[in-house]
Formats: structure tokens, sequence, C-alpha cells
């Protein structure tokens, strides 16, 4: 597994539409690894395979919980039901935080990492990230969908390694 370069805010490939995968293979699953030890590394909950220069419908998320990292290939949203009001950051975004309006439940479908048909039931959190990382994959980033005037610089903590 590698640690990818983060793309960030400005570079054009952050703006471009992700191709649909058409076989998961191995190269696909090293892409997944990839991006969950980089997702780790820079502490998200969520990467977006735009987001290391890959123009490929692939997102890994994990809430730090028990269900571990999910590992998403051409994830779709089939449904979306109610809203919340959160406030979101990307990695692409170093130390920014915006609000917005995103769904409060989802349903998603995607493939794993063996390219089976998965369905997700999301709400929260969960279903934030997912909406959040779809949206790189056409090339949304959170700032765009962010209620106006709410972004904001956070100060990065000292001891960060
Ligand atoms: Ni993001």
């Amino acid at each position: 597994m590698a640690i990818r370069v983060i793309r960030e805010n400005g570079d054009e490939i952050l703006r471009k539409k992700s191709r649909e995968v058409e076989i998961v293979d191995d190269k696909i699953r090293e892409l997944l690894d990839d991006m969950v030890e980089t997702m780790h590394k820079y502490n998200g909950v969520g990467l977006a395979a735009p987001q290391v220069g890959i123009l490929k419908r692939v997102i890994v998320i994990d809430l730090y919980d028990d269900n571990g990292p999910l590992k998403l290939v051409n994830p779709k949203i089939l449904k979306a039901k109610g809203t919340q009001e959160v406030e979101e950051g990307c990695l692409s975004f170093p130390n920014q935080y915006a609000k917005m309006i995103r769904p409060e439940e989802i349903v998603a479908e995607a493939l794993d990492e063996n390219g089976k048909k998965i369905k997700i039931k999301a709400k929260d959190l969960l279903a934030q990230a997912i909406c959040h990382e779809i949206d790189h994959l056409d090339g949304i980033l959170f700032v765009d969908n962010m209620i106006p005037g709410t972004l904001q610089y956070v100060e990065p903590s000292e001891e960060k390694n």
C-alpha cells in the first residue's frame, strides 16, 4: 500500500467527471487500499479517487466505528429522504469547514472490492459522507453547496503529526 498525494482546491482535476469502473480488478483494489491508507494518514472520514488524481468512480469512507472502512466502486444514490444541517470539511480544503444541508437518510448501491453489488442504507454522518464523496465523482465540491457565508478557516492544532 502507498500514501497518495492529495489534490487540493484549485487543481483542475477536482472539477472533472469521473468514469465508471468496468471491472473491479487488482488495480482497483490497490487504489482502494491506497485511498484508505491516505484517508487514515490525514484523519479524513472519506476520500474520492479524483482527490488522488484518478478519474474513476471509486470512494472510501471510514467513520472510525465498528463498520471499518467502506470501499465503494460506482456508488449511486437511489433514494434520499429528509434533511440535516451539517458542518462539513474536505481533505482537498485543509482546515476549512462550512455548513450545508444534506439528506438525512439515503439508500445507495455500489460494487464492493470484489465487484459484488451491495446496497447501503445510511443516515446522519454516513449519509453525509457518501453524498460528499459521490459529489466529488461529478466534480462537485462542498463549497458549491454550502450555506453562503458559513465557510470558516480553523487553525490546525500544534500536536498534529
Ligand atoms: Ni471531499
